[in-house]
């Protein structure tokens, strides 16, 4: 989904920011263990990182469990706008901008002037945005039964997948994975 400002604002930020959607996950769809990732997957981090950060003027939405699952070194994700979804107006974390609704997550990236806004999970907030973005960039790790976390249930009806790179198994990758674009018809 493109958000659009329909007025005329002041700002000295774009009008439009692209909803875009990431995440890896087995083939039954896991995408979590015990509140941590279940593999360890270089090729896929670097891609996360570099796809995320964009050209400095993105922002990523993530669920305060998510949050608490990123090593210490690795919050606030750098060049990043950091947007938690908590329902407890008392959570503050350094680096972090929180959210307690959906709508409230795209105006703090839509006010920062972020070109892109990345849903970065877990599992619940997936489910809350997966009708709102416009495109999912998925890693399959080739693997079942990895955790106790799903991605959501995803009709898949109106979405079309463009295969972009397949990366075998090797000592910095625990299993071979392939990456896709999703994009909305
Ligand atoms: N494979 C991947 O690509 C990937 C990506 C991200 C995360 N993960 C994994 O997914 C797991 C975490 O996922 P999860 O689903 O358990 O947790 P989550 O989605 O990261 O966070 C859940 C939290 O979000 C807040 N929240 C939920 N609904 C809300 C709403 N309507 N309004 C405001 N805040 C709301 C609540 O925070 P409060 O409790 O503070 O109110 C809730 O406890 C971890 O294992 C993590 O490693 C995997």
């Amino acid at each position: 989904m493109t958000i659009t400002l329909t007025y005329q604002h002041q700002f000295p930020y774009s009008d439009r920011m692209k909803m875009v959607m990431i995440v890896a996950m087995d083939e039954d769809c896991n995408i979590g263990s015990s509140g941590e990732l279940p593999w360890r997957l270089k090729s896929d981090m670097i891609r996360f990182k570099s796809l995320t950060e964009g050209d400095g003027f993105n922002s990523v939405i993530m669920g305060r469990k998510t949050w608490d699952s990123l090593p210490a070194d690795f919050t606030p994700l750098p060049d990043r706008t950091n947007i938690v979804m908590s329902r407890d107006t008392n959570w503050y974390a350094d680096g972090a901008v929180t959210a307690l609704y959906v709508g409230r997550a795209i105006e703090i990236a839509l006010a920062d002037g972020c070109d892109e806004c990345w849903v970065i999970g877990g599992s619940q907030i997936y489910e809350m945005f997966l009708e709102r973005v416009e495109e999912i960039h998925v890693t399959k790790v080739h693997v079942g039964g990895s955790g106790n976390v799903s991605f959501p249930v995803w009709n898949k009806i109106n979405w079309s997948e463009e295969v972009i790179e397949h990366v075998p198994e090797d000592a910095h990758n625990e299993h071979a994975t392939t990456y896709s674009v999703w994009t909305k018809n």
